[in-house]
Formats: C-alpha cells, sequence, structure tokens
C-alpha cells in the first residue's frame, strides 16, 4: 500500500511545507541493490574500547567492501586498538581527527566495546561517538559489538548490558533514515562477525534499528563466499508465499541464489503460481493445518533433494477482545500460527528433510512482544513463536541447525491496508524512521539469518519495526 504523506513530504513543495510546520519528513530508505559493489560505501569510522578484540574481525569484513573509506579518530584512547591490529589485516586506516567545523561525513560508525569491562571504561562510547554523532550521513549505520552480559563476570556484564541502553537511545536520536544496532559477540567467536557486519551496515536492514543480535562460535569458512548470492545451491520452501512479505521472501530468496518452493492454500493457487513462475520456483499448495501437511512438505523437500531452509511465514490475524472472541478464532490463530509450525518442524526434524546445517526462520510480530489490545490470540502465538525459537536453538545446534525470528512492526501489505485509518497512522509513524516498513525490509532480514555465513547466529529474535515505539 503506498503511503500517501510519505510521497507528499518529500514532494519540493512538501517538504518546505512540513518543515515550517515542524512535521516529520520520512526519508525514503535508501535500499539493496545488486548494482551495489559493496555492502557499504563511504566513509566508515571504527573504533575500540581498550583490549577490544573484536576490531580485527571488522578490519577483515571491511575488506570486502572496496567502496568503503576506513578511517580512526586521532588523538582519541580508540584509535591506539584500531591501529595496533590494522597492519595485521593489510587494511588502510586514516586517522580522523575530529573537528566540529570540517564539512566531513560518515556513513558508518563501527565501535568494538568488547573490551568495556567496568562502567568507568563506558567513557570509550562518549569519546567515540560524541565528535562525529552529528556527522552522519543520510541512512547511516552504527554498529556496536560487545560481549553478551549473561557469559560476563558481573564487573563487565553490568556494562556490557549498558551497551542496550546506549544503541537503542542512539537509535532514536539519529533521524535522517539510520539505524545502530548491536552485536554481543562470544570470546572466541569474532571470525563469525561477518555476516550480521555485512547486515547491519548495509543498506539490507533499512528498516532495522535498535536491534540486539548474539553471534557465538561456529567452524563457517567464509571462503567462497558471495556477498550478492549466499543462499547460491541451497534450497528453500517458505509458507504463506502467495502475496504480502511471504512473496517478497521467496522473491529475495531467488535473488540471493536460492531454489525456493513457495507454499499457500488452495484458494490462493493462482497468486501461487504467479510467485512461482516469477521467481522460477516450485508452486505446493496446501493447508498447513492439514493432519497431512507435515507429510506433504516433507515428500516435496525429499523430491528437491531436501531442505536448507524453510521459512516459517504463514500467519493470520483474527482480532477481538478476549471477552467477545469466539474459540473458533483462537484455535484457528493458536494452530496456523505456532501449532502447525511445531508439527513440520517435528516431521522435518524427524525425518532429515531439513538437513544438517539447515536453517529455521519463523515469523513472529512485535504483537508477541508487547501484547496488543483485541489480539491475544495472535500475540500469544507470536510470543510462543519466540518460545520455540528460544527453546530449539540450543537442541539443533549438535545438528548445526539454526533457528531465529523476525518480529515485523507495521509492514506495508494487505494485512495492515485492512487497518483503521487512524490506527493504521499511528503504526506508520510511531517508530524512528517515521513510516512503515516494506516486504522487502523483513525478507532480508530472513536471508541474513538464512545465510551459510550466518552459522553462528542462532536463538535470536529480530524485530523489523524501524525501531517502533511500541513494545520497544
Ligand atoms: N503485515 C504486517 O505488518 C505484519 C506484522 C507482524 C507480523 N506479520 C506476520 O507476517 C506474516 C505474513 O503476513 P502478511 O502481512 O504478508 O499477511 P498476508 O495475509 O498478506 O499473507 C499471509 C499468507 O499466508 C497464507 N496462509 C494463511 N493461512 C494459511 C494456511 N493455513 N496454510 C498455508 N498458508 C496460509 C495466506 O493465504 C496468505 O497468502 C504473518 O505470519 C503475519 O502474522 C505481519
Amino acid at each position: 500500500m503506498s503511503d500517501v504523506y510519505q510521497a507528499i513530504a518529500n514532494s519540493n513543495v512538501g517538504k518546505k511545507l512540513f518543515s515550517a510546520i515542524n512535521l516529520p519528513i520520512p526519508v525514503l530508505l535508501e535500499r539493496y541493490s545488486p548494482e551495489q559493489a559493496s555492502f557499504v560505501s563511504g566513509d566508515v569510522l571504527v573504533g575500540a574500547a581498550k583490549g577490544g578484540k573484536a576490531v580485527a574481525a571488522v578490519l577483515e569484513t571491511l575488506k570486502g567492501a572496496p567502496e568503503a573509506s576506513i578511517k580512526t579518530l586521532a588523538g582519541m584512547a580508540t584509535e591506539a586498538e584500531v591501529q595496533k591490529v590494522s597492519g595485521g589485516t593489510g587494511i588502510n586506516v586514516d586517522n580522523y581527527t575530529a573537528s566540529r567545523e570540517d564539512s566531513q561525513k560518515f556513513k558508518a560508525l563501527v565501535l568494538d566495546a568488547t573490551g568495556i569491562s567496568s562502567t568507568a571504561d563506558l567513557k570509550a562510547c562518549y569519546d567515540f561517538f560524541h565528535p562525529v554523532i552529528r556527522k552522519l550521513e543520510k541512512c547511516a549505520r552504527i554498529v556496536v559489538i560487545g560481549r553478551p552480559p549473561e557469559s560476563c563476570e558481573i564487573d563487565q556484564r553490568i556494562p556490557q548490558r549498558g551497551l542496550e541502553g546506549l544503541v537503542k537511545s542512539l537509535g532514536k536520536e539519529i533521524k535522517k533514515g539510520a539505524t545502530a544496532n548491536l552485536v554481543y559477540v562470544e570470546d572466541g567467536a569474532e571470525p563469525q562477525l561477518m555476516s550480521s557486519l555485512q547486515f547491519f551496515l548495509s543498506a539490507k536492514s533499512a528498516y532495522v534499528s535498535g536491534q540486539v543480535v548474539r553471534v557465538g562460535a561456529s567452524d563457517y569458512d567464509a571462503a567462497g563466499y558471495d556477498w550478492h548470492k549466499p543462499l547460491a545451491g541451497k534450497t528453500a520452501l517458505v509458507t504463506g508465499a502467495a502475496r504480502g512479505i511471504g512473496a517478497a521472501i521467496a522473491e529475495v530468496m531467488a535473488r540471493d541464489g536460492a531454489k525456493v518452493i513457495v507454499l499457500d492454500i488452495p484458494p490462493m493457487a493462482d497468486d501461487l503460481n504467479a510467485v512461482a513462475s516469477r521467481i522460477g520456483g516450485v508452486a505446493l499448495q496446501a493447508d498447513i493445518t492439514a493432519a497431512d501437511a507435515p507429510e506433504i512438505i516433507s515428500n516435496a523437500a525429499k523430491e528437491n533433494g531436501g531442505l536448507d531452509i524453510i521459512v516459517h511465514n504463514a500467519g493470520v490475524t483474527r482480532d477481538k477482545t478476549m471477552g467477545g472472541m469466539s474459540d473458533k478464532f483462537w484455535d484457528m490463530v493458536i494452530d496456523i500460527n505456532i501449532s502447525s509450525e511445531e508439527r513440520i518442524n517435528a516431521q522435518l526434524l524427524k525425518d532429515g528433510s531439513l538437513k544438517d546445517g539447515g536453517r529455521i526462520v519463523c515469523v513472529s510480530s512485535i504483537s508477541g512482544i508487547a501484547g496488543n489490545m483485541g489480539q491475544t490470540n495472535y500475540s500469544t502465538s507470536k510470543a510462543s513463536v519466540i518460545g520455540m525459537v528460544q527453546g530449539m536453538a540450543p537442541q539443533l545446534a549438535e545438528k548445526n541447525i539454526t533457528i531465529n525470528a523476525v518480529a515485523p512492526g507495521f509492514i506495508e501489505t494487505q494485512m495492515t491496508a485492512a487497518i483503521p485509518f487512524a490506527i493504521r497512522e499511528a503504526g506508520r509513524r510511531m517508530n524512528s524512521m517515521n513510516q512503515g516498513g516494506q516486504p522487502v525490509d523483513v525478507a532480508e532480514t530472513i536471508c541474513y539469518f538464512s545465510s551459510p555465513a550466518s552459522q553462528g547466529v542462532s536463538g535470536n529474535v529480530v524485530r523489523v519495526c524501524g525501531q517502533s515505539l511500541l513494545g520497544a
């Protein structure tokens, strides 16, 4: 659905008028296109708190961005750690002397905060961000890297947890379509940072801000990895793929090189076939709640050589407050949105039609995090999805299978077009981007989780919500 407010606000007349009366102007977000040579282009400022262990991995990742120019802050404590390791990575890091007057702009700021081990050390965050935070380009990126607080001793745990507050507040301050995200990396897992850094520094994360991702150890080797075709040679199945977010997921997965089986209910056959033929995929008509659906999906998987990726996207809303809700609405939403996913996972794991090293990606919702008036059934189902992700991640690790979820906020689809005008406008504007997200934003995040390079990324829930105030 088109956003008329955004279109007017970005017209020549609209810009002047909206600024004069202080109305928000939702920036036209930069999104990925295969023509982009580099996952980030322009000046990237890198800093590291004393004792930082992730800076080498940051520089190694930036080697894959030929259009990025790397700088560090001269004369700051965060400079020394960067210069110490840059020689070893063979990457050229220029010193930038901070000045309020110059016209320097940065496309990205990356702070390795893994060395922060006391609350006094948090000053490195101020030292790094204060001189440059007003020097961001449109749609700039901030990434902070820390240690998972739960695996730290208490003195380090306290400030590491503090980084969440820093990043979420930065996300709300920076405007102009910029994002700020936090990556907690386990000690020793730094080489696994690549896929998360690429995602959060690139236009693929246009509508993802204020999020926290945990990266753990894995034996994934990035040799031969292609950022433009990360899913080459992979087979994926996407449920609810005839339209909306599911169709976008199928398209982006095909763009990224995957063979995609698209599934939807028989009444959606025409739309489903259209998606399948657009992406050169395979259409599979099935109702995921049917008793034989797990078997049908497993058979389709086997006929296509087994699945590397399953995306549980199909979902419905049947909104009523608890007192007015029929048991039919309750049962239907729980069955489609969570129980069927459990049954399908059980079958695919039992008979190996989801291969070892596979990816399970689920679609939750910010309604499952924050709750919503009139959505007790939906919020319960979507919070259950989060429970499934968190519960299954450790169990699946022995098969090198990862499981993660996206939690979309307000995404422009037929589902949200049906929301009454006033509530729809509130949902669209009450986030750091002042606009709704596009289905492609959810799809890009799902492809990040699905990438072979995300082997160390499991048990996460990432909101694709433009840092919505709902449930923040
Ligand atoms: N649009 C949003 O703003 C938003 C926000 C948060 C979460 N989500 C979630 O994203 C997912 C996709 O949402 P959407 O907005 O694209 O919705 P949509 O209604 O446009 O598409 C959902 C698709 O799922 C299919 N489906 C429904 N029941 C099915 C069943 N039993 N078996 C097989 N397929 C079935 C539908 O036919 C449809 O094609 C859902 O899980 C939804 O809960 C959407």
